[in-house]
């Protein structure tokens, strides 16, 4: 969603995910509508494990040997795991927490020398995490490690953030309510609880693309230069509207 619509603002953007060939469809997919549009924005891919150092690595080598500055990092791959407190197994800490939350601080900290070359006083470089509503409300189902790491990466936003005004570069964080992806297929396949779910959004709905893309849009356009550190819940009031 988020790599479709900055290339339909003209953008170049890189995605990466593992599966090689689902990346690249995603990517065909993008470029054809990109065409149909008549937009000059690109999509290119690059797979990688962004859950193991050589992989971030790979990503970050790929980074700076091809392009020469990033006007935008969007962090955005994550993962998930469920399980019964005391069944709570540690493969599901070191997975999400290495996906979620160190995988972002080290792309960051990786291409920090591209995002230099982008920033402007007047027009910043910005890096946008995605994190999560789970972060904002306390989950009602048993994602512990996600909650966890999604908090971590809320914090991690902040810190960076002051850390990196002075080089005008904005660190901001999206927290999404559900959004009917691959990650919540388990809900969308059981109408109960399904209905239990977008029953607790205020708004009564999933997020959809367009919330999605004109989010982002604004954190990466000249209308969002002046805000940084900020953790945007775009969850249709769950979090706002609580208690
Ligand atoms: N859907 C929601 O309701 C919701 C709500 C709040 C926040 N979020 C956040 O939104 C972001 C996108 O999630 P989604 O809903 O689109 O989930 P998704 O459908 O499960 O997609 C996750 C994406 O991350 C990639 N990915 C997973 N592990 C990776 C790894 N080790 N290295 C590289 N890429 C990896 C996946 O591709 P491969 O499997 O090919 O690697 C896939 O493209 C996540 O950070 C998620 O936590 C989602």
């Amino acid at each position: 969603m988020i790599a479709r619509g900055l290339v339909q603002g003209g953008a170049h953007v890189v995605i990466t995910s593992r599966k090689e060939e689902q990346c690249r469809a995603t990517a065909e997919a993008i470029n054809a509508g990109a065409d149909a549009a008549g937009t000059t924005g690109r999509c290119t891919p690059v797979a990688s494990d962004l859950s193991s150092a050589e992989g971030v690595t790979g990503l970050v080598d790929w980074l700076g040997e091809h392009l020469t500055s990033i006007d935008i990092l969007v962090n955005n791959a994550g993962a998930t795991w469920g399980a019964p407190l005391e069944e709570f197994p540690l493969i599901g800490w070191t997975k999400v927490l290495n996906t979620n939350l160190v995988a972002p601080f080290y792309l960051i900290t990786g291409t920090l020398p591209l995002l230099r070359n982008a920033a402007r006083p007047d027009r910043p470089a910005h890096v946008i995490n995605i994190g999560s509503v789970d972060a904002l409300t306390t989950p009602s189902w048993e994602n512990y490690s996600y909650s966890a790491s999604k908090a971590g990466l809320h914090m991690v936003t902040r810190h960076l953030a002051k850390q990196l005004a002075s080089d005008s570069i904005t660190v901001n964080a999206i927290a999404p309510g559900p959004v009917l992806t691959d990650m919540l297929g388990h809900v969308a396949a059981d109408p109960e609880v399904e209905a239990e779910l977008v029953g607790r959004v205020p708004l009564g709905r999933y997020g959809q693309t367009d919330d999605l893309i004109g989010t982002v849009r604004f954190l990466a356009s000249r209308a969002g230069s002046y805000l940084t550190g900020t953790i945007i819940p775009l969850d249709g009031g769950i979090s706002g509207c609580a208690g």
